[in-house]
């Protein structure tokens, strides 16, 4: 039985590192997380800004517990799926990521640090009434727009 649990553990491991390393059939692994990070973002936002909206009625703790998702996925630490040879022009099919991110006198780490920031100050105040997480909003959604109109291939 042990001899089974290490084979188990060898060839479980072979298979992520597999599918990590060599692309496996789903595309490159680093553009797929980053765009999974992308896709929490997008999808935190998108209930706040119906609260916001009024499309659903503003509740504070869902409106907490969305702002805190959306500064927790900010907090961490993006660098490994924001690898070189992985944009717009290296996988034309896969990436929207202008080479610019990557290019000297890239912004995108300011711009996505400063996020950051606007993203853990509407987590503060997004359970402090509607007016409260709508006036913090802003300054996140302007984080998002200003890092795609530099570095987000329009979508065609
Ligand atoms: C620091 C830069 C930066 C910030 C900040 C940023 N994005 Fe992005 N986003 C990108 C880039 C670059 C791409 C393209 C990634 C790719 O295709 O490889 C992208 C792609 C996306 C996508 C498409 C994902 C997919 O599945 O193809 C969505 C949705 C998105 N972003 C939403 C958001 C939202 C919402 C915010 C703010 C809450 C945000 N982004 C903040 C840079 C940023």
């Amino acid at each position: 039985m042990p001899r089974l649990s290490i084979l188990l553990a060898v060839s479980c491991a072979a298979v992520v590192a597999g599918s990590a390393f060599a692309g496996g059939h789903g595309g490159n692994p680093a553009v797929k997380a980053r765009k999974a990070h992308m896709q929490l973002y997008a999808f935190n936002l998108g209930t706040l800004g119906a609260m916001a909206k009024g499309e659903i009625e503003y509740d504070a703790g869902a409106a907490s517990a969305a702002a805190n998702n959306l500064a927790a996925v900010a907090s961490l630490n993006q660098m490994a799926y924001w690898v070189p040879g992985t944009s717009s022009d290296d996988l034309p099919d896969e990436s929207r990521a202008l080479p610019a991110i990557w290019e000297e006198g890239s912004k995108a780490g300011e711009i996505g640090a400063s996020f950051a920031e606007a993203a853990a100050a509407l987590a503060a105040v997004a359970g402090d009434g509607k007016d409260a997480m709508a006036g913090a909003m802003g300054a996140v959604g302007k984080g998002c727009g200003d890092c795609h109109k530099a570095y987000r291939a329009p979508n065609n």
